[in-house]
Order: C-alpha cells, then sequence, then structure tokens
C-alpha cells in the first residue's frame, strides 16, 4: 500500500488533511460551485469534513485505493486534490479549490504533481498506466486544468456521471506516462465558463 506522502512543488504544498483542517474544509465545501460540479454532500456540513479527514482519507491510502492531499500555499488550505478508484494501474483524478484562489494555475501545479506521483515507479510512486479525467458536462475550468496539463480528449458520456442520486452527462479525457505534460488538441472548443448558481 502507498504510505501517506507529501509532494512539493514552487508554489504548492500537498499533504494529508488532518484534524486542524476541519472547519476550512466544511467552509470551503459549501461554496455552491463545488456543490454544483463535485459529488460532496449538499448541504455540506461540519460532520461531513469531519469523517472524510477521519475515515475517508485514512481508509483510502491505507486500502491503496484513494490517495486525498490538502493543496496548501501561502500557508493557507486552498483546495483538495485526489487519485481514487485505482485499480488495474488506473486512477481518476478530482479536485476543488476554494473561490479566492481560483484563476491563479494553483490547481494546474497540484494536477501536475499528483500525476508525477501517479505514474512514479514504486515505491515512490503508484506506478499507474492510465489517469482518468471526468467531469460533468459543462464544467469548463475543470476540462481548462485538465488539459492544459496534457490530459487527451475522449469524449462525452451520455449519462456516464451519478451526482446524489441523478444520472448525467459526462466529459472524460485520460493522460497514460508518455503523453506530453502540455496543451493538448483535439479537445472541442470548450464553451463559457458558466457562471455560479
Ligand atoms: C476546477 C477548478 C479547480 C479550476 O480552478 P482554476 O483556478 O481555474 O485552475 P488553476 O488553478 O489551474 O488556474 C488556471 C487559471 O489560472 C491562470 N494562471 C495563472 N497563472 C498560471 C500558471 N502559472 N499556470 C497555469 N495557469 C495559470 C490560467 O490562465 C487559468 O485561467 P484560464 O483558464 O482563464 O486561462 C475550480 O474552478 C473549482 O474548484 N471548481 C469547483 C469544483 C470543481 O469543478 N472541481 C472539478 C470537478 S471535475
Amino acid at each position: 500500500m502507498p504510505q501517506p506522502v507529501e509532494l512539493v512543488s514552487d508554489r504548492v504544498t500537498l499533504s494529508i488533511p488532518c484534524e486542524a483542517d476541519i472547519d476550512r474544509i466544511a467552509e470551503v465545501c459549501s461554496d455552491p460551485a463545488i456543490a454544483r460540479w463535485t459529488t460532496v454532500p449538499s448541504p455540506y456540513r461540519r460532520e461531513n469534513a469531519a469523517g472524510f479527514v477521519g475515515t475517508v482519507v485514512p481508509d483510502g491510502w491505507a486500502s491503496g485505493r484513494l490517495c486525498v492531499w490538502a493543496i496548501r500555499t501561502e500557508g493557507v488550505l486552498a483546495g483538495m486534490i485526489s487519485i481514487g478508484d485505482i485499480r488495474e494501474r488506473q486512477g481518476e483524478i478530482g479536485f476543488w479549490l476554494a473561490p479566492e484562489f481560483r484563476g491563479r494555475g494553483v490547481m494546474s501545479e497540484a494536477t501536475r504533481l499528483a500525476v508525477e506521483y501517479a505514474f512514479r515507479p514504486r515505491p515512490d510512486g503508484l506506478a499507474l498506466k492510465r489517469m482518468v479525467w471526468r467531469a460533468l458536462v459543462g464544467n469548463t475550468a475543470s476540462a481548462a486544468v485538465a488539459r492544459r496539463v496534457g490530459f487527451r480528449w475522449e469524449g462525452v458520456v451520455p449519462g456516464g456521471a451519478q451526482q446524489r442520486g441523478r444520472r448525467l452527462d459526462e466529459w472524460r479525457a485520460s493522460l497514460r506516462p508518455e503523453d506530453p505534460r502540455e496543451p493538448a488538441s483535439g479537445w472541442p472548443e470548450l464553451p463559457d465558463r458558466e457562471a455560479a448558481p
């Protein structure tokens, strides 16, 4: 099983979310855009953050199926990033960022760190052979991050996503170790960003 590990770049540190982060996670996850585009509970309560930090994160690392990091920059928890659904040398990237940290490249930098960890050979990485990105159709901000770091467009999967009991259409892309980590061609023109509800 992978050991919980800290990943560091110029601007961001990825480290394991801990009890001291619970209130901040609960605060950020009440953002309407995070509710709109992810599968976090909505409304998001403190107990959801406590369960995430106390159970989901440690169980994920212990099982080897889910690696979760808090994204820290300027001494603050700016967001969360994970590699989930890890099996048969494949994993899925997932992330959210607090509104005040958006538009600065923080998530692109964090995603690069997580992707390199995913592909690095064991024991310093997960030795995965494929990373998957999935987003609800219309999540242009997420697509821009995936495209920027090199994910290759795969298409739309009708009804491919599930969010709070509803099936919704999703966008899919993937990245393999040999793909260049630069904006990939072949993506459709991304529609303008949807305003937060
Ligand atoms: C998806 C989400 C994480 C994207 O955040 P983001 O701030 O747009 O992503 P980044 O931190 O990579 O910032 C990229 C922006 O910063 C700019 N930027 C500034 N400096 C940069 C740098 N050094 N590197 C890359 N981008 C930089 C880019 O130009 C880009 O803006 P643009 O897309 O308008 O060109 C954020 O919108 C979010 O949390 N949404 C709600 C939750 C969600 O949708 N999660 C994903 C579910 S699939």
